[in-house]
C-alpha cells in the first residue's frame, strides 16, 4: 500500500485536527488525580472534544464485529492501550494512567496520547514514563526525508531496551490522515534501513508502547483492553508528526490558549 502524501490543504486541515487533539489531551492531564474515576476522564474528554467542534474517532470505531464504546481510551497500570473508561475504576496515588485522544475535525484525524502519574509514583515508574517519552522524541527525530520507516522503529527499540524495558510488538504506530489508520505501519521495533522511504507531506502517528517487564500482551474479555501478559506496568506516548524538507514537525503540540498576552 502506498503512503498518502498530503497536499497544502490536507496539511492545513491536519494541523487543525491535531491542535484539537492536543488541546483535549492537555485538558485531561491535570485531572488524573487520586479519587477520580476513568469515567470522569472520559466525560471530560468527551465534553472537551464537543466544545472544540470535533468528534471522537474512537467512539463507534469498528474492530471485527465490535464497536468501541467510549470517546477516549484510558488505560491504567498494566493496561497498555484501549482501556474502556469505567465509573468503577478509581485512580489511586501511585498509579500511572495512559490517556489516548483521537479526534476527527473537518475531515482529518489528530491522534495523540501520553501516560501521566497519579500523585507520587515510585522511581521505576518515573523512569518508565521518562524513557518512553524520550523514545518517542528520538523516533520522531528519525522521521526525516530520505530515511526509512525502520529507522524510526529501530531507534525506539534500541533506546527502550538499553534501559531494560521492552517494546510492545502486538500494536504499532501508523500513518494517519483522512482515516485513523493509513499506511504505513510504524512498529516500535525493527531494523535500520528497512521499510518504506520517507517523503515530504507524510503524516505519521508514532506511538511507542513500553512495558516494565516482558513485551507480551493479551486482550481482556471486554474485547478491547490490552494488558501486559506478565502484569507489569506499561506506558504509551504518541504524537502525530508531519514530514517536511526541513525535518519532522510535531502537529500535536498544544497551542497557546486564546487570550495569552502576546509581546509585540
Ligand atoms: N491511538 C489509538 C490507535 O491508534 C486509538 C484507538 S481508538 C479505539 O489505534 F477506538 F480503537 F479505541
Ligand atoms: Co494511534
Amino acid at each position: 500500500m502506498t503512503i498518502p502524501i498530503k497536499n497544502r490543504e490536507g496539511i492545513a486541515r491536519m494541523r487543525e485536527a491535531c491542535a484539537v487533539a492536543a488541546t483535549v489531551l492537555e485538558q485531561l492531564k491535570p485531572l488524573a488525580r487520586p479519587g477520580i474515576t476513568t469515567q470522569d476522564l472520559e466525560e471530560a474528554g468527551r465534553d472537551a472534544i464537543a466544545r472544540l467542534g470535533a468528534r471522537s474517532a474512537c467512539f463507534g470505531y469498528q474492530h471485527g464485529s465490535k464497536r468501541y464504546p467510549a470517546h477516549t481510551c484510558i488505560s491504567v497500570n498494566d493496561e497498555v492501550v484501549h482501556g474502556i473508561p469505567s465509573f468503577r475504576r478509581i485512580l489511586r496515588e501511585g498509579d500511572i494512567v495512559s490517556l489516548d485522544v483521537v479526534v476527527w475535525y473537518d475531515g482529518y484525524i489528530g491522534d495523540n496520547a501520553c501516560t501521566v502519574p497519579v500523585g507520587a509514583i515510585p522511581p521505576p515508574l518515573e523512569q518508565l514514563l521518562r524513557v518512553t517519552q524520550e523514545s518517542l522524541g528520538l523516533g520522531i527525530r528519525q522521521a526525516t526525508v530520505g530515511n526509512r520507516i525502520g529507522d524510526i522503529s529501530a531507534t525506539i527499540q534500541q533506546y527502550v531496551e538499553a534501559h531494560g524495558f521492552s517494546v510492545v510488538r502486538d500494536m504499532v504506530g501508523h500513518g494517519v490522515g483522512v482515516s485513523m489508520h493509513e499506511p504505513p505501519e510504524i512498529p516500535n521495533f525493527g531494523r535500520k534501513g528497512t521499510g518504506d522511504r520517507i517523503k515530504p507531506g507524510m503524516t505519521f502517528a508514532i506511538e511507542p508502547m513500553v512495558n516494565l517487564g516482558g513485551y507480551k500482551t493479551k486482550t481482556l474479555a471486554d474485547g478491547w483492553t490490552v494488558v501486559t501478559a506478565d502484569g507489569s506496568p506499561s506506558a504509551h506516548f504518541e504524537h502525530t508528526v508531519l514530514t517536511t524538507e526541513k525535518g519532522p514537525e510535531i502537529l500535536t503540540l498544544p497551542r497557546c490558549p486564546a487570550g495569552t498576552p502576546q509581546i509585540s
